[in-house]
């Protein structure tokens, strides 16, 4: 039926774009017919979290980059965040998939290749699976993860319950997944972006980011968009400060990730998560605070950060929108609001986007 074939880029040049001559075979233990991996393990060359943390922690306030959340057990800690009471954005946002699915997939008639941005266990993503093979009898999902565990094991998941699906699977950051998709042509694509993952961005970022996203994208192509909104500040620091910790467990794991990796002396007891909300910029801040004054040194980059006590390293972002700052958001990025799903209180949004030429 599908050949299986891995590759993988072992590009290191930063700023080039992702060519799929970038991409080289790559070991794989145990093939599954229907699906097909592609590494993009040049985020590991572009990802400089040497230079990265350096800058974070020298700069005033300290902040580290996000984009260190995510590594296995970061991975793993995140499918937890969205099986908290508190987390309202996961179960929102499939409750309203579950009610829509067949409504969403009707408003693209063509045959689509499913394409997913940041697919983690991909749970959610069943939904539209399933609806789309109903529309159509099969289907190809190519889902982009930074993970590359997480995205094996739920492609695999995925070939093996439903028979008419192929997966292509792309491991890598979103940027170099779409480089990759836009040379390769194929049939339209409707593209899942969900979780929110958005708010992720500075306002300007998620402009520049859906404008680039925008610009891989051909007329046929839709994208289904979550975005969470804006709400009572109480639901919304609960959903980033569980009671079970679950959330100040993923937020220290940036700490152990620089012990590991950077040769840090992080003390995880020294710190403390904290989630507030800031009405002026409307997003959710996460801090890991000092509980002392402290010097840390990290050895592999021979620094010592001297942290105050109550000081802060702000880790994250979570911004929320209005409906008038979703449709801004999208006309900046030269996108037509097509649809859009809510849930029956209004906390969270599916967006269905066309691309303006
Ligand atoms: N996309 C998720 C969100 O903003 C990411 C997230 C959830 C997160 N909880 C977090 C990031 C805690 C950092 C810390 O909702």
């Amino acid at each position: 039926m599908f050949p299986l074939d891995c590759v993988c880029s072992q590009r290191t040049d930063q700023d080039q774009e992702t060519t799929i001559s970038d991409f080289h075979p790559l070991d794989h233990d145990d093939p599954l017919e229907g699906l097909t991996l592609v590494g993009a393990n040049q985020h590991k060359a572009r990802a400089d979290i040497a230079g990265d943390v350096r800058k974070g922690l020298s700069d005033d306030p300290k902040w580290l980059p996000c984009l260190y959340f995510y590594d296995e057990a970061g991975s793993q800690l995140f499918e937890k965040i969205c099986e908290l009471p508190e987390y309202y954005p996961t179960r929102t946002e499939r409750a309203i998939l579950e009610k829509n699915a067949d409504e969403l997939v009707a408003h693209v008639d063509h045959h689509v290749d499913l394409v997913e941005l940041g697919s983690g266990s991909a749970t959610k993503t069943r939904l539209v699976v399933e609806a789309l093979l109903r529309r159509h009898g099969k289907l190809r999902f190519i889902p982009i993860d930074i993970s590359r565990s997480i995205l094996e094991e739920s492609s695999r998941a995925l070939v093996e319950d439903y028979d008419d699906l192929e997966v292509f699977a792309v491991a890598g950051e979103y940027h170099d997944g779409l480089d990759y998709l836009k040379e390769r042509g194929g049939p339209p694509r409707m593209i899942l972006w969900l979780g929110s993952n958005v708010g992720n961005f500075s306002r300007p970022d998620a402009i520049h980011f859906l404008r680039r996203l925008h610009d891989s994208m051909r007329d046929v192509d839709r994208l289904l968009i979550g975005i969470d909104l804006r709400k009572d500040p109480a639901v919304l620091v609960a959903a980033y400060d569980d009671a079970e910790q679950i959330t100040a467990a993923f937020n220290k794991n940036l700490l152990t990730r620089i012990n590991r990796d950077l040769g840090g002396h992080f003390d995880l007891d020294a710190f403390t998560h904290e989630a507030r909300w800031n009405e002026e910029n409307g997003r959710v801040e996460m801090h890991l605070v000092s509980q002392r004054v402290q010097t840390v040194r990290i050895d592999g980059i021979d620094m010592a950060v001297d942290l105050a006590m109550s000081e802060s390293i702000h880790t994250e972002n979570s911004y929320k929108y209005s409906q008038a700052e979703i449709e801004a958001l999208a006309a900046a990025a030269n996108f037509d609001v097509e649809c859009q799903w809510f849930d029956a209180q209004n906390r969270f949004s599916v967006n269905l986007w066309r691309p303006i030429s």
